[in-house]
């Protein structure tokens, strides 16, 4: 139901983003050739449409919000591969690689754009209230990108060493910011009542960390094939992510031989970077991440069974709160 609409407001864009945005989506090869499917989970505009629907209204309702949020969504990836230096997005060369970073710049401006101009001309009388939310969270998605970008220059351990509670602080707003807009969206387009449309919100901010949480596992175990994403590419760059620095709050003899491999001067190669992550698991840290994103799955469940929603779509949005914990991609 999204993705038609999708396709025909990207369509409407400059021909040359166009394409970019179309190659992000997965829609086609670099050229514009067709190419089967499209790529991404999708997770951003099902809460939209399950939390409009759980708010009592049609899943049409919410068709725009799912938009925006998507759109947002690839936009953020479009930059965030630039600024993370990553080369591989959705299993293929991220568009910076394949299109160069100005232009891949351009193209997440472009759906940045539009997806304001999808809310602000969405029928009915919810679109204002609907970009307010967007701008709000979308500054708010800014300054947690700001923290991660700034943690990456701060030392493992010692004075000025990012804390666990930083971290979290940071992913609610870098990644939580965004499941959190998706969920309002949805709410507010269905007309709900405030402290239904706060409930929703606060249950995908918390989402948002517990997504995050496992992200950053699937960055040090997971499957490249199925992530899309380069192994060990945070470790790498020495971004701060959940596992390893609850490995390094552990206070155990492996945390101490992790601080001392990763603040060595000079790259981290290929074999230090798996010793580094085996240091991460032997601490604790991998189950320390599972165990938080558990916690946000629970206050998440705890949101949502605070206020009324009809049930049917309430336990489908309910269903969709392990995916997000178990998934291998
Ligand atoms: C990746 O999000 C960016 C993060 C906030 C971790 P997703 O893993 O939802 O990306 P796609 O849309 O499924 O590719
Ligand atoms: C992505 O965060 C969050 C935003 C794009 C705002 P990450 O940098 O942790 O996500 P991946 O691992 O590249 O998908
Ligand atoms: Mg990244
Ligand atoms: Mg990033």
């Amino acid at each position: 139901m999204v993705e038609p609409a999708l396709r025909a407001r990207v369509g409407g864009m400059h021909a040359w983003p166009a394409e970019m945005a179309g190659y992000a989506f997965g829609w086609c090869e670099q050229g514009g050739e067709p190419r089967a499917g499209s790529s991404g989970k999708g997770v951003r505009q099902a809460l939209a449409v399950l939390c409009a629907e759980a708010a009592g209204a049609p899943a049409e309702a919410a068709v725009d919000g799912a938009m925006a949020v998507e759109l947002v969504h690839t936009f953020s990836l479009l930059h965030d591969d630039i600024m993370d230096g990553d080369e591989t997005r959705r299993q293929r060369p991220a568009a910076w690689k394949a299109y160069g970073t100005g232009p891949a710049v351009l193209a997440g401006d472009a759906l940045f754009a539009l997806a304001f101009e999808v809310l602000a001309g969405s029928p009915g009388p919810h679109g204002g209230a609907a970009v307010r939310r967007l701008s709000r969270d979308m500054a708010d998605l800014v300054d947690g990108q700001a923290e991660d970008l700034l943690f990456e220059e701060r030392p493992w351990t010692g004075p000025g060493a990012v804390e666990v509670g930083a971290y979290l602080r940071m992913a609610e707003h870098k990644t939580g910011a965004l499941l959190g807009c998706a969920a309002a969206l949805g709410a507010l387009l269905a007309g709900a009542p405030a402290a239904t449309v706060d409930a929703l919100a606060t249950a995908g901010r918390q989402l948002g960390v517990a997504f995050q949480a496992v992200d950053d596992v699937l960055g040090l175990w997971g499957d490249p094939v199925v992530t899309g994403k380069p192994v060990h590419g945070d470790l790498r760059r020495r971004k701060k992510t959940l596992p390893v620095l609850a490995a390094l709050a552990a206070g155990v003899p492996a945390s101490r031989r992790l601080a001392a491999l990763l603040s060595g001067a000079g790259p981290l190669e290929e074999a230090a970077l798996r010793e580094a992550a085996g240091l991460v698991e032997e601490a604790g840290g991998r189950a320390a991440a599972m165990a938080e994103a558990d916690a946000r799955l629970d206050r998440a469940r705890a949101c949502l069974r605070g206020v009324p929603l009809a049930p049917e779509p309430a336990g489908r949005l309910l269903a969709l709160l392990p995916y997000v914990v178990g998934r291998a991609g």
